[in-house]
């Protein structure tokens, strides 16, 4: 496809690479919104992007930043600030980016998977749930006077809740979706449970029903490796990687479906109703009701 007319999509930030990842001169092509584009570290570290276009003259992209170590882009004129993660830089936690995981479905599908508490017992048995404890305990959720969609208070019994999870428990989550394509999970950490891990997802879609995964951690765990981290990590989404490229139809349906929902559902039926009324175009489906 070409690039997109969607002025919400085009006027909004999305990571497109780890700066750790781009060499000094190297370049690195990509997509986002349906556009061919090129990123280049300068020596001085500072990245630039140009569109790339077959029979024309590169384009250079005048919104192109460094945030939390990631390479940021809009292609349009943005319409607000890269979101603030104010736990980023904090002290206590470890900063971990988590690579790129490119998976052939649209942004908000990825998205809506990632809240969805009902899938971990089914799709992430003995980790992040077991087939013993499958119900979701009713939960909180909010749209803050920011326009941020939260779901608060929710609950879950983990076997093993992170590489750092030496048995099962009980474990809070928040759920924080500053924008269409960006979630934070805040959840128990194992390694501390009075505090939180945080788990952050940033959607690059190269298509509407093309995305990359970029991810970081913001772990308290002192004892595992980066590496080992990243076992942990990569192993569960490889789960969620198998499901969602099986999904259909692969842009999200923001239509009501016709079956009762159930409280498990809460947080997706919102997060739809908010895509809604953001105006957004890419990657949701505004005529198809899902009926599954
Ligand atoms: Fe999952």
């Amino acid at each position: 496809m070409t690039k997109t007319t969607d002025q919400i999509a085009l006027n909004d930030w999305y990571v497109v690479a780890a700066l750790s990842n781009l060499a000094a001169g190297q370049i690195h092509h990509t997509r986002l919104l349906g556009q061919n584009i090129s990123l280049k570290a300068g020596h001085d570290g500072r990245p630039t992007c140009v569109e790339i276009e077959a029979g024309q003259p590169a384009r250079i992209v005048e919104h192109v930043a460094v945030r939390y170590d990631f390479v940021w882009v809009c292609l349009g004129q943005p319409a607000r600030h890269i979101v603030d993660i104010p736990e980023i830089g904090a002290p206590g936690r470890r900063f971990i980016q988590r690579g790129r995981i490119g998976v052939t479905t649209s942004g908000p599908r990825v998205i809506e998977n990632f809240f969805d508490l009902s899938h971990f017992s089914f799709v992430h048995t003995g980790t992040l749930g077991g087939l013993d404890v499958t119900e979701v305990p009713p939960y909180s959720v909010d749209v803050r006077e920011n326009g941020e969609l939260w779901a608060t208070e929710c609950s879950f019994f983990q076997p093993k809740a992170s590489a750092a999870a030496d048995g099962g428990i009980e474990i809070s989550y928040k759920y924080r979706v500053p924008r269409p394509f960006i979630s934070i999970i805040y959840k128990t950490s194992p390694s501390r449970p009075t505090d939180n891990d945080i788990i952050g997802l940033f959607l690059q879609p190269r298509d509407e029903t093309d995305s990359v995964v970029h991810s970081f951690g913001l772990m308290w765990d002192r004892d595992n490796s980066d590496t080992a981290l990243l076992h942990f990590f990569h192993e569960v989404f490889a789960q969620d990687r198998s499901v969602l490229i099986h999904q259909l139809p692969k842009r999200l349906p923001l239509m009501p479906r016709r079956e009762i929902p159930t409280h498990s559902d809460a947080l997706s039926i919102a997060y739809r109703r908010w895509l809604d009324k953001s105006g957004l175009q890419f990657g949701v489906d505004r005529e198809l009701a899902e009926t599954a």
